[in-house]
């Protein structure tokens, strides 16, 4: 299929505010208020291309994240934006079609939310997957009705005509995910029933004009066709290029940032994490050494991980960066402190006092880079509406100095996490960094339970590389959301040779997920958690017991703290 150019052009940069001392929030909260209200990589047409977007807009599903990276996965650019936005916000965005997301709520109670009026007025194509298929029957003048019947879980769908652009390369009758109870009584005027399944005579429905409901979830992995749906969808319907691909992002990235910076001097965090990585290396393309990097070693972080980030930013890619060792000091101030937020709050503060020191030495800055993805936009777009109690406070390392008046740089705001690793590829970064695990923020302060001691430091990153090698060796760990150890404060006796030991105990954590927002324990073989229990007690001085930990996220969470 021809690519056309096109280039995302929302100015991500802007003032940051002076709010006098930091209290040390976190710096997420901090990286939010300075993000603001600022519009999400609008796309602008460029020298007479035209850009493609899909717009999600968002009845409350969990999956809307997921619709927007399958859009995506088939190089179309998709942007979620919640239900009841405003017509000139939809309209700016210059759209190619809409989806309209799965929801909780039922559309025949009152109040249940429903699409603007505007996007069946612009007779542009439009995708309702469950609830939104039941807000497009209710809008159009159909009835929905709640079902005797509900259904959970797979079916199988079975198309009932063939002709339909919709179909195209999908196969007769195959299995789909669904979830839901409400039911079509009545299609809207000139629809036709399309598809059905055992329990949905309406699994399908289509009118002339490019208004399509789908019953079923297509963008979970539990649908294997759905990505064919989709693809048809945007292509075939809403008639997209698919122009969405990293090179493209990259390049006009440079030209943006170059175009943004002129002649002024960047600063950033650097972590040794993809997100920094990848901003780092894209500013770096674009104003070479105008570009210093600020790598504070808080003295918890995972064995070699110093030496790594400095051979491959310093060594590999000539980068400037200053290198503080600030271990000592943030030990010093974890001293005695053993509950987890305060741990959180004290490390995240120090990063930002260290950071400001450091940059206030480079002399005259004039924009701060951060590596913001989107979904942390999207997040703290829909916070101000939500009311969630804090489970944790989040330190994250590419963070913020807010007192510093500088403006913002932040390259992949439009950008979810796997397409952030694309580009890191595309830019030379070594696969191993590029395909790093998560890692907190706090680092290893947080998998120690207790108080952080130099002694349990060195415990748990040797017990930690111990879990991380044996699951490379097991060809697991890109599959694997995170594997790490955690140092527990309990000690429990042993015996080792002949004499009594009273140790550690060192709990292994292997999770899968696809957003960290829910995580299944990892079904690891038997043989796997041997080695590796036997590697640590055998190895690693001071731990005499491990344990696997087998809760899922909720109730847990990934990180013991
Ligand atoms: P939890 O423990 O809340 O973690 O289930 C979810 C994901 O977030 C990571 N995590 C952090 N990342 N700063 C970060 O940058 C933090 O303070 C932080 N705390 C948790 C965690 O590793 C997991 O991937």
């Amino acid at each position: 299929m021809a690519k056309k150019e096109t280039k995302p052009t929302s100015s991500d940069s802007h003032r940051v505010a002076t709010s006098g001392d930091i209290e040390v929030s976190t710096y997420l909260e901090i990286a939010k208020e300075m993000g603001g209200e600022q519009p999400v990589a609008a796309r602008e047409a460029i020298s007479g291309v035209e850009p493609e977007t899909i717009i999600v807009l968002d009845f409350g599903s969990q999956y809307s994240m997921l619709i927007a990276r399958r859009v995506r996965e088939c190089q179309v650019y998709c942007e979620i934006l919640p239900h009841d936005a405003p017509r000139e916000k939809i309209a700016s965005l210059n759209p190619k079609g809409f989806i309209l997301s799965g929801g909780p709520a039922s559309v025949y109670e009152s109040g249940a939310p429903l699409a603007p009026s505007y996007i069946y007025e612009s007779h542009l194509p439009v995708l309702g997957i469950c609830y939104g298929m039941q807000a497009i029957t209710k809008q159009l003048g159909g009835r929905v009705t709640p079902g005797t019947k509900h259904e959970y879980g797979h079916a199988v769908l079975h198309l009932d005509e063939s002709d339909s652009p919709l179909f195209t390369n999908v196969d007769p009758s195959s299995p789909v995910w669904m979830s839901h109870s409400d039911k079509i009584e009545e299609m809207p005027p000139g629809f036709t029933a399309l598809a059905h399944t055992e329990n949905s005579p309406i699994a399908l429905m289509g009118n002339k004009a490019g208004i399509f409901g789908l019953q079923f979830h297509p963008e979970v992995a539990h649908t294997p066709q759905g990505k064919t749906f989709l693809e048809n969808f945007v292509y075939r319907i809403c008639g997209c290029q698919g122009n969405w691909t990293m090179s493209n992002f990259i390049n006009e990235s440079i030209d943006r940032i170059k175009g943004q910076v002129g002649k002024g001097k960047v600063i950033t965090a650097l972590s040794g994490g993809v997100d920094s990585a990848v901003v780092a290396t894209l500013i770096h393309r674009a104003v070479g050494d105008q570009l210093t990097c600020i790598f504070v070693n808080h003295g918890m972080l995972r064995r070699e991980e110093v030496e790594r980030t400095f051979n491959t930013f310093r060594l590999n890619l000539g980068m400037n960066i200053i290198f503080v060792d600030a271990g000592e000091r943030f030990i010093r101030r974890l001293k005695r402190i053993i509950d987890p937020e305060k741990k959180r709050k004290i490390i995240g503060g120090e990063f930002i006092r260290v950071f400001e020191e450091k940059a206030k030495k480079i002399g005259k800055v004039d924009f701060l880079a951060q590596g913001t993805l989107y979904p942390d936009v999207i997040e703290s777009a829909s916070s101000g509406s939500k009311a969630s109690a804090k489970i944790k406070t989040h330190h994250n390392v590419g963070g913020l100095p807010a007192k510093m008046k500088l403006n913002l740089l932040e390259p992949l705001r439009s950008l979810f996490k796997d397409e952030v690793r694309q580009v890191g590829l595309e830019l030379g970064i070594p696969e191993e960094m590029v395909w790093r695990q998560p890692f907190p923020g706090p680092g290893l302060a947080i998998r120690i339970i207790g108080e952080v001691t130099k002694e349990k430091l060195e415990i748990l990153r040797n017990a930690d590389w111990i879990v991380m090698n044996e699951i490379k060796k097991a060809k697991l760990y890109r599959q694997l959301w995170q594997s790490f150890a955690i140092l527990t404060d309990v000690k429990s006796v042993g015996v080792m040779g002949d004499y009594r030991t009273y140790s550690y105990l060192v709990a292994v954590r292997a999770v899968n997920s696809e957003d960290a927002m829910t995580a299944d324990w990892s079904r690891l073989p038997y043989d796997l958690l041997n080695r590796i229990s036997n590697r640590i007690v055998n190895e690693v001085e001071g731990v005499n017991r491990v344990v696997y930990d087998i809760t899922s996220k909720p109730p847990s969470t990934i990180e013991w703290e």
